[in-house]
C-alpha cells in the first residue's frame, strides 16, 4: 500500500481508504451483510488499507455498528477511524455531546481518529455555527474523544472557502472525480484547501460508481484507444496523480472491487500518470461533456437573479444529472436542498439574465426543464 501525507494532520493515511456508505446488504440497504462487509473491510485492512469512513447516517444507522465490530480484535489500534455528525439532527448544544457519545457506543471506542461535521452546505453550516459548535468542540477535542475535526461538504466553491475561513479545520472531505473538476469544491477548492494545510479526503471518487458504468459515446473513446485501460482505474489515478489529495475513499462491496481498487492504490503515486493516460482522460472528459446540454460556463454574469434563483448551480446539477442513470448521482439530494426561491420553478422568466449571459443561453426556456428533471429524480 502506499501512503500520503495528511496535511497539517501529521498523520500519514492510505491513498486507498474504505467508505462505508455502500457495504453490501440484504434488499433494504439498512440491512448490511454484516459478514461480507467485515470480511471485504478487514481483507482491505490486513493490505494496508489504514482509514475508514462511515456516518451515524449510513445504511440507516447500522454502518457504524458494522464498521465498529470490523474493526474489533486489534485492527482498531491499525486503522484511522472517521464518523460524522448528523448536523441535521442538532437542535440544541446539549445535543452535540449526545450524538457524539451515542456514536461512540456504537462504535464501541472510547475515541475518534477523524470527526466530521456531516455534507455541510450553507444553512445546515450557519446553524450548527450558529447553535455553538465551534465552542462545543474544544470539549472533545481536549479531552480525548476527538482528535481531528473536518467536516464534508456539498455545496459551492464560494461557499467551501467561507467555511475554511471560519476554523482551523484539519481535514476536509469533498466530492471530487474527473468529472467533478468544476463542481461544488472542484479543483480550485481542492487547491485552495491545501494550499492552507487542509488535508483531502475524496469522496465519490468514481462518481458513486457511475464512471464504472460509462455511456456509449464514453465506451466509444475507450474502445479507439484499443489498450486494456481500465476507465475506473485511470479514474482513481487520477486523483493520485495529484499532491494535494490524502485518502480517496471508495464505497467497495465485493472482493473483486477491493481487489481491483487495491492494485490501482499500488501503482499510485503523484505524477505517475503517463502522457498517454493524461490524454486518454481527456477524451473520456470531452465525451462526458457532449452530454452536457446547457453550455454554461460559470462566470455568473447572470447573476444575481432578482428572483433569487441560483442559476448556475441549477445548469451545474441539469449537466451533471445528464452524465448518469437517474437516481445514481447525489444532485437530486442537493437540488432538494436548495431554497425554493434558489430552484429554477422559482423562474419567473424576466429574462434579466438573458441579457447578461455571454454564451446566450435560453436561461428561461431551460429552467421548467431543469426543474423537471432534478425533481423528477427525487428532488
Ligand atoms: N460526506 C458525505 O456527504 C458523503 C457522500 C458520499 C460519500 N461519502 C463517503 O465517501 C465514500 C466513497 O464514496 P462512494 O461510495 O460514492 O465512492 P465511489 O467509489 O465513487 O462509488 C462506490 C461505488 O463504485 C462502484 N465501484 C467501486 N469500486 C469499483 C470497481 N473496482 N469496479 C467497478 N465498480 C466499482 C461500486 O458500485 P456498485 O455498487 O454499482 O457496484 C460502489 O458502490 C462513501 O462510501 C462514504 O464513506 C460521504
Amino acid at each position: 500500500m502506499k501512503y500520503r501525507d495528511f496535511g497539517k494532520t501529521g498523520v500519514r493515511v492510505s491513498a486507498l481508504g474504505f467508505g462505508a456508505m455502500r457495504l453490501p446488504h440484504e434488499d433494504s440497504e439498512d440491512e448490511i451483510d454484516r459478514p461480507v462487509a467485515i470480511e471485504l473491510m478487514q481483507y482491505a485492512f490486513d493490505r494496508g488499507v489504514n482509514y475508514v469512513d462511515t456516518a451515524y447516517a449510513y445504511h440507516g444507522g447500522n454502518s457504524e455498528l458494522v464498521v465498529g465490530e470490523a474493526l474489533a480484535n486489534g485492527y482498531r489500534e491499525r486503522v484511522y477511524l472517521a464518523t460524522k455528525m448528523p448536523v441535521w439532527e442538532v437542535e440544541s448544544y446539549t445535543d452535540f455531546d449526545r450524538l457524539l457519545d451515542e456514536q461512540l457506543a456504537k462504535l464501541g471506542v472510547d475515541y475518534l481518529d477523524f470527526y466530521l461535521l456531516h455534507a455541510l452546505r450553507g444553512p445546515r453550516w450557519d446553524k450548527v455555527r450558529d447553535l455553538g459548535v465551534l465552542d462545543w468542540v474544544r470539549r472533545p477535542l481536549s479531552d480525548g474523544r476527538i482528535r481531528h475535526l473536518g467536516f464534508s461538504f456539498h455545496d459551492s466553491y464560494d461557499r467551501f472557502v467561507e467555511i475554511l475561513a471560519e476554523y482551523d479545520w484539519e481535514f476536509c472531505q469533498v466530492q471530487y472525480n474527473i468529472l467533478c473538476e468544476d463542481v461544488q469544491a472542484g479543483t480550485r477548492g481542492v487547491t485552495y484547501a491545501a494550499e492552507n494545510g487542509v488535508a483531502l479526503v475524496i469522496m465519490e471518487p468514481l462518481y458513486g460508481g457511475s464512471l464504472a458504468q460509462p455511456p456509449d459515446v464514453v465506451r466509444a473513446v475507450l474502445e479507439a484507444d484499443g489498450s486494456s485501460h481500465s476507465i475506473v482505474d485511470l479514474a482513481l489515478r487520477w486523483l493520485w496523480d495529484k499532491p494535494e489529495i490524502g485518502v480517496v475513499l471508495s464505497g467497495m462491496n465485493t472482493l473483486e472491487q477491493v481487489q481491483q481498487n487495491l492494485l490501482s492504490a499500488e501503482r499510485s503515486g503523484v505524477g505517475s500518470l503517463s502522457p498517454d493516460e493524461r490524454e486518454l482522460i481527456g477524451r473520456i472528459q470531452d465525451a462526458y461533456r457532449t452530454l452536457s446540454p446547457v453550455p454554461c460556463t460559470k462566470c455568473r454574469y447572470c447573476m444575481p437573479c432578482p428572483n433569487g434563483v441560483d442559476i448556475p448551480r441549477n445548469f451545474e446539477m441539469y449537466n451533471q444529472a445528464m452524465l448518469h442513470e437517474p437516481g445514481r448521482t447525489v444532485n437530486r439530494i442537493n437540488y432538494a436542498h436548495m431554497t425554493e426561491a434558489e430552484r429554477a420553478a422559482a423562474c419567473i422568466a424576466c429574462r434579466e439574465c438573458e441579457e447578461q449571459c455571454p454564451q446566450g443561453i435560453e436561461i428561461s426556456a431551460w429552467m421548467p426543464k431543469v426543474d423537471e428533471l432534478l425533481r423528477e429524480q427525487g428532488g
